[in-house]
């Protein structure tokens, strides 16, 4: 184990977890979700998939990792007894983790853009909705700004990840993770107070139960896959630094929490201001960078929030990267015995190839941008493919294989080693056997069938 690094302490490993939980898909996804799929009903129902499926899941990703101190390939291998499906099932994981890491670090990159705006003053005064959008249509339609800045992210992650696990991770969760949940805490009442924020607090905190379909289902339960970092192994390959001496189920509790905390402190932030400045809530992945420069505008300070926020938010989207690239990387280290650095060169610059097609999609190549023939742009169908479908596939198969193939039994033993407790084990084996792997069959299901259905 020595060899392949390992976790310094119980803390660095659930900072290094939240971590990889807490980025992007907390600070800029979720709101775009719920602003697009009727607000606290979406909450609501993605509340739920974490606490059924999520927090057993990782768990399950976690245990499985630290038994076996493996990859999620080799984990699967060593403990199917070397069965192709499974097999297949771990080349899944390394695989999303490619094409995962690939367009997230494009909305990373949007980021160092916003932060370098911000810094450079384009914020410092109040802007109209018109002027806030075409910031942003001008920024992302310029090829050279947008596939720049990927490569800047996906260099950085590839720096961190080559210098390992402990000197690398670790040490950029420590410090970082406390100071911007104290700068969301201090955006989030400046946005609540906004003129006019009420009714983005309604939209926020009133479910509609009305508004429940099977796509902003299939939306929550990916959405609670992708910010908790489960269904590509990274939680297995982050459980395989994990000692027999750390309590699996508390540490997957609170970097459950954490994550929580973050999506929920974010929709604060955006939603009420998003009512407050008469936007559109349902605005996809633009959302954020049109509305927390108005949010900036009106704080007193603003200028140095937002400096702040942004560069807050690039660390924790690379503590985010940094365990997405991490499952590849740890793939061909372990299975292929290729070194670190070939290891980490490779991913990279494949991803970064991914990449480009999905950066240039947000204006720069209009083929890229409108997709002749479906209305998507190329990177809604990466993140939705690889940051949703691919998810749930995985997960469903990693609660199969804790449950039915490793076996529950087995999972508990290990989870308690070391006189470690385990008071909800028979809640956790039900919940995997049963409620994980059918509910994301049946939602599945039932978005086909809505769609086909109008
Ligand atoms: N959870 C991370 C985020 O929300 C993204 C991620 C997904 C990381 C899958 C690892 C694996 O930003």
């Amino acid at each position: 184990m020595s060899t392949r690094g390992a976790w310094s302490s119980k803390l660095g490993f659930i900072l290094a977890g939240a971590g990889s939980a807490i980025g992007l898909g907390a600070i800029w996804r979720f709101p775009y979700y719920t602003g697009d799929n009727g607000g606290a009903i979406f909450v609501f129902v993605f509340l739920i998939f974490c606490f059924f499926i999520g927090y057993p899941v990782m768990i399950a990703e976690l245990t499985l990792g630290r038994f076996t101190q493996k990859n999620p390939v080799g984990m699967f291998n060593r403990l199917s007894g070397g069965k192709k499906l499974w097999k297949g099932i771990g080349g899944l994981c390394v695989v999303n983790g490619f094409t995962i890491f690939s367009w997230y670090s494009v909305i990373a990159g949007f980021i160092i853009g916003y932060l370098y705006k911000t810094a450079s003053g384009a914020f410092n005064t109040q802007l109209t909705n018109e002027a806030v959008d075409s910031i942003f249509s001008t920024f992302t339609s310029n090829a050279v700004n947008v596939v720049g800045l990927h490569f800047l992210i996906v260099f950085c992650t590839g720096f961190v990840v080559y210098r390992g696990v402990k000197g690398g991770i670790e040490m950029l969760s420590k410090w970082l993770m406390p100071v911007l949940f104290f700068l969301l805490v201090v955006l989030a009442i400046r946005s609540v107070t906004l003129e006019g924020a009420g009714e983005g607090l309604r939209f926020y905190m009133y479910p509609d139960f009305s508004k429940v379909s099977g796509i902003m289902v299939l939306k929550a339960m990916g959405q609670a896959l992708f910010s908790l970092s489960l269904g590509m192994g990274t939680m297995i390959t982050y459980g395989s630094y994990l000692s027999k001496k750390e309590n699996v189920p508390a540490s997957a509790a609170w970097i459950t929490f954490f994550e929580i905390l973050v999506c929920i402190l974010a929709g604060f932030v955006i939603l009420p201001a998003v009512a407050a400045m008469g936007q559109s809530y349902a605005q996809g992945p633009d959302l954020i960078f049109k509305v927390l420069p108005s949010i900036f505008a009106a704080i007193p300070g603003g200028y140095f929030f937002g400096v702040g926020f942004f560069i807050l938010v690039v660390i924790a989207a690379l503590t985010s990267t940094v365990s997405i690239l991490e499952v590849p990387v740890a793939y061909f280290v372990d299975e292929r015995k290729w070194s670190r650095r070939k290891s980490v060169l490779f991913v990279a610059s494949i991803a970064w190839l991914i990449g480009t097609p999905a950066a240039l999609a947000f204006g720069a190549s209009d083929f890229l941008t409108n997709l002749p023939g479906i209305e998507w742009s190329f990177f809604d169908i990466m993140s939705t493919v690889f940051g949703e479908a691919s998810l749930s596939v995985g997960a469903f198969f990693i609660a199969i294989f804790t449950a039915y193939i490793w076996g529950i039994r087995k999972a508990i033993t290990d989870i308690e080693s070391e006189g470690n407790k385990f008071p909800i084990g028979k809640i956790w084996g039900f919940l995997l056997k049963y409620i994980a792997p059918f509910t994301i069959i049946i939602v599945f299901i039932y978005t086909v069938w809505s769609i086909f259905a109008g």
